[in-house]
């Protein structure tokens, strides 16, 4: 398996960059505002585990805006420029506008985004959120038809209240909104064309995400996977596409256009072409953990430095931290035998 890492010697660590062990940059922060669902997606937070009974963090654990402001500060200080707020779902979180506001007042970002199931954003709160700086949405949506969307979200939510999440997105000013489908073998992918042909001509980008082994709640196993070779070859059957350029180095999509005219879509492959190579993303969960790869066991907990206001102690633990990664989890899954206990996406955010 390949490992395509950035030898490029400007590469190094100095006072305003920072780089890992395989000599990746820090560039994005995904932030985790909160481990709540309102969905219960078989494949993320099935309901066996994520019961009534579930013991989710109580409000009193959960970073305040200020903390969170506090390590974006930080983590811009090493070179990153893009926030993606995630959760659970993020918009579960009262006031989430103040922290937008915050964010984007920071020094050095300059691309602020929020991963969402769209279910709960009214035109008020995408004009809101607008306003607050937020730049980006990506929504996601699991099927163009009913059955198969409550099947997969298994709490009857119908797919008109995520798409009109996305028209109220599209009414405030947001542009380039995008939609992130999960494709899993025998649950939905019988929906890849009709959703294909559904977002097709429409300006949303449309992304299909191979199931990946993230967490270990969702009885994950090789055989779900439908690849991205074959999700590629099922559309471009019906609707011709060819490969597009990268918008930029470590584009986690792989950009395919209509030969037609009709946009473009883009195919996540974590599992049969891993792009841990340029990866630059660190993550922050709702309890203030940095985590260095979205399949990490554990995390490095920053509550004992955001207790104290020791701005520097902060900075260094923060640079200690990302010198120190050495994450590439897509790339050694096949040959990690040991089963070990990873973070649950609901809680990391993806
Ligand atoms: P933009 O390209 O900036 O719009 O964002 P994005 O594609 O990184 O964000 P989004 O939250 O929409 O990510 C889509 C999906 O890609 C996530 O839900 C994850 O499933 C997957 N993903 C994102 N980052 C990583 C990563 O670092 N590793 C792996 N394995 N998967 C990732
Ligand atoms: N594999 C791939 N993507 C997943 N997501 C949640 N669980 C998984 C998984 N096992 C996606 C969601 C959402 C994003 C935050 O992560 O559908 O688009
Ligand atoms: Fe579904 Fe996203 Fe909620 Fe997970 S966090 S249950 S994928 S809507
Ligand atoms: Fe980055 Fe880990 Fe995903 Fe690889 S598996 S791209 S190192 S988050």
């Amino acid at each position: 398996m390949s490992h395509d890492v950035d030898t490029d010697p400007k590469n190094t660590s100095d006072e305003h960059n920072v780089v890992d062990k395989l000599h990746r940059p820090l560039r994005d922060l995904r932030v985790s505002v909160t481990d709540r669902c309102n969905f219960r997606c078989v494949y993320c937070m099935p309901k066996s585990v994520f019961s009534k009974e579930y013991k989710f963090l109580p409000r009193s654990e959960l970073l305040s805006f200020e903390e969170i402001t506090r390590v974006v500060k930080t983590a811009a200080q090493f070179g990153v420029t893009k926030i993606r707020l995630t959760g659970g779902e993020p918009l579960i979180r009262n006031d989430l506008e103040q922290l937008v506001e915050w964010i984007a007042n920071v020094d050095g970002i300059k691309d602020i985004s929020l991963t969402t199931n769209a279910s709960l954003l009214t035109k008020k709160r995408a004009v809101s959120l607008r306003s607050a700086g937020l730049q980006r949405l990506n929504v996601s949506l699991d099927a163009i038809d009913d059955e198969t969307f409550k099947r997969v979200n298994d709490v009857d939510i119908g797919v008109q209240d995520v798409l009109d999440g996305i028209e109220h997105a599209t009414l405030a000013g947001f542009k380039s909104t995008k939609v992130n489908m999960v494709v899993k073998k025998g649950l939905n992918d019988h929906s890849i064309l009709p959703m294909a042909k559904f977002f097709h001509g429409t300006g949303q980008i449309l992304r299909f995400i191979e199931f990946m082994d993230v967490g270990s709640t969702n009885a994950w196993d090789l055989s779900h996977v439908v690849t991205s070779q074959e999700i590629a070859d099922r559309i471009n059957a019906e609707l011709p596409i060819q490969p597009a350029e990268a918008n930029y180095r470590g584009e986690v999509a792989k950009r395919w256009q209509y030969v037609d005219g009709g946009g473009e879509i883009g195919i996540i492959t974590s599992v049969s072409e891993p792009f841990c190579g340029d990866c630059s993303r660190a993550r922050l969960s709702a309890t203030g953990s940095v985590y260095t790869c979205l399949f990490a066991t554990s995390g490095h907990d920053l509550r004992p430095l955001l207790r104290s206001q020791d701005d520097a102690a902060l900075a260094r633990e923060f640079k200690r931290i990302w010198s120190s990664r050495e994450d590439r989890y897509s790339e050694t899954r096949t040959q990690v035998s040991v089963i070990r206990p990873k973070v649950e996406m609901s809680f990391i955010g993806g």
